[in-house]
């Protein structure tokens, strides 16, 4: 079922979304090479608390930690690990922060310092493809609209989309229908309406599109080893446009 959310509901997402908005902020200035993304798992529950929040991911079917984080080939749903973050790494860290009950969900990819050429673009196109199908996200669209926008987009320049994950409605619970898919085509799928909240959340692939699953069953890495990136924001659908709720500037 998708619900449409009261103003005063969005308001309170809003800021949860803040708080997250700002976070990812502090994350972006303790990333260098040598930091675990253990250390960036506690920091950020610690900023949380500080800030009277609650990692939503915690305890949510059983995963263990207040963050994803996805380094490389890794696609989402990495667990924050001991060892240290390299030079020339990308890591996506992922959460959703829990703020008197509202939620928001943001992921956000960081280089570790210097990265290559190849890292950089594949970052700069991930977070266009985002950017491209939030501007799709408005009231009378179709969620086909959204993913055609980034798979074309991330396909013309020479990129892959994945499919095993999609961005979702969000609300009480992180997980709420619609699906949104970032592949598609136009005009097909449900109408946008105002007060739907959703995340757009485009994994972007350097090479094939196919995934595997680590042993620990949450973990999705690309089949062939290549580089994956991933841009996500919460987004409120409004009768003046789409209405980013995570956004950081
Ligand atoms: N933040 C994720 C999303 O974008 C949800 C992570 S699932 C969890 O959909 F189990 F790790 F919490
Ligand atoms: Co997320």
């Amino acid at each position: 079922m998708i619900t449409i959310k009261t103003a005063r509901e969005i308001a309170l997402m809003h800021e949860a979304g803040k708080l997250l908005a700002a976070c990812h902020r502090k994350i972006a200035g303790l990333i260098q090479p040598g930091i675990t993304t253990m250390e960036i798992d506690v920091f950020v529950e610690k900023f949380l608390q500080k800030h009277g929040a609650k990692p939503e991911q915690k305890g949510y079917q059983g995963y263990k930690y207040a963050t994803c984080a996805s380094i490389n080939d890794e696609i989402c749903h990495g667990f924050p690990r001991k060892s240290p973050l390299q030079e020339g790494d990308i890591v996506t860290i992922d959460m959703v922060v829990n703020l008197n009950g509202a939620l928001a969900d943001s992921a956000w990819s960081y280089g570790v310092g210097t990265i290559s050429e190849e890292a950089s673009r594949l970052l700069h196109v991930t977070k266009q493809a985002l950017y491209k199908g939030i501007k799709q996200a408005v009231a009378g669209s179709r969620i086909g609209d959204i993913g055609h926008a980034i798979q074309f987009y991330a396909e013309s320049e020479g990129y892959s989309v994945v499919r095993e994950f999609t961005g979702h409605g969000i609300g009480p619970s992180i997980h709420e229908d619609p699906h949104i898919p970032h592949y598609g085509l136009p005009g097909k799928g449900i109408r946008l309406k105002p007060g739907m909240v959703i995340t757009i959340e485009p994994m972007i692939n350097i090479g094939t599109w196919l995934s595997k699953r680590d042993d620990n069953g949450w973990t999705a890495r690309t089949k062939d080893g290549a580089l994956s990136a991933q841009y996500e924001h919460t987004i409120a659908i409004t009768n003046n446009g789409p209405f980013i709720l995570t956004e950081q500037s």
